[in-house]
């Protein structure tokens, strides 16, 4: 199926799809979550001091990675309405879709802010580098986009949700979780768009989802130090191969979108489910090494205390 017809046939679903969102949807105000009485100025020239809010490294790399991540909106706002055009209820999407994205990057600034969990200068300039480059993941068609961002949704969700998780403070973990919910609602939003467009062209979306599973990364093109951020976050358990696999592949790919029962697929589609299924046994075997792994290293913490859980 061409693009055209794909974007144009799917607009009466896109349509019902928002009516939905904002029928279920609360509204929520950035500044009822952020602990201001806790905040003091800055001087100029002040050096950031860890200690006045201590928490894991991998925790910190966390918050550092999706403030970022959210930060990058308006390549992402450039990407997802040139994909699906500029009018009727794709547009209307994309623009409710950024209000709410802006809403977390309000709401995650001010926190990170007030309570200096991050340090202010570093995270300001990682900002300025990231977006002057203006790169974000560039699906190849409106089947990927839909697919990839089904996913990213998702994963944002996991992300935020953990990072709150493990964050030593209850009014933090409140606010990532307002946010978490906020990303599971897109990705029910984009799941469900997906679906359809999984009744109207098959063959394109399995070749489009082991496009882009296969390449999946969370976004974070351009972050300063992302490697060693992504790192940290995967070791404290935050997001990593063994939690994709039990959140997203299993429940989303596997179960949702059926990947194994999907019918009426041309010849080239059905090679594309094979390796795709071969890449996600691959998957499942590395998972549960690194699940066998985190197991090991937390039960060796409790033996040691927390000094050696590192
Ligand atoms: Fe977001
Ligand atoms: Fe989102």
């Amino acid at each position: 199926m061409d693009e055209i017809s794909l974007v144009t046939e799917l607009e009466p679903t896109v349509a019902t799809l928002i009516d939905r969102h904002v029928a279920s949807v609360k509204e929520w105000f950035p500044h009822e979550y952020v602990p201001w009485s806790r905040g003091r100025d800055f001087v100029t020239d002040e050096e950031w001091d860890p200690r006045e809010f201590e928490m894991p490294d991998g925790v910190r790399s966390s918050l550092f990675l999706n403030m970022l991540t959210e930060d990058n909106l308006p390549h992402y706002f450039h990407t997802i309405k040139s994909t699906f055009g500029p009018n009727g209820p794709w547009a209307d999407w994309s623009h409710r879709w950024t209000a709410e994205e802006g809403r977390h990057l309000i709401v995650i600034r001010d926190y990170l802010t007030v309570t200096r969990a991050v340090d202010p200068v570093k995270l300001e300039r990682a900002r300025m580098a990231q977006v002057s480059l203006g790169e974000v993941p560039n699906p190849e068609s409106a089947m990927h986009a839909i697919v990839y961002v089904s996913i990213q949704e998702l994963a944002t969700r996991i992300s935020h949700r953990n990072t709150g998780k493990q964050l030593p403070d209850p009014v933090g973990e409140k606010l990532m979780k307002r946010v978490a919910m906020d990303e599971n609602f897109h990705h029910i939003f984009y799941r469900d768009l997906a679906m359809a467009a999984r009744e109207m062209d098959p063959s394109g979306f399995v070749m489009a989802l082991e496009q882009e599973l296969t390449n999946f990364a969370m976004p974070g093109v351009g972050i300063v130090d992302f490697k060693k951020h992504a790192a940290a976050v995967a070791r404290a358990g935050i997001y990593d191969i063994a939690i994709h696999y039990d959140n997203i592949i299993a429940p989303l790919v596997l179960n949702h979108y059926g990947l194994a029962d999907v019918e009426g697929l041309s010849g080239e589609a059905e090679e594309s489910r094979e390796r795709l299924m071969t890449f996600i046994d691959r998957l499942a075997k590395i998972s549960e090494r690194t699940r066998a792994r985190a197991e090991r290293q937390t039960a060796k913490a409790r033996e040691h205390g927390p000094a050696q859980a590192s």
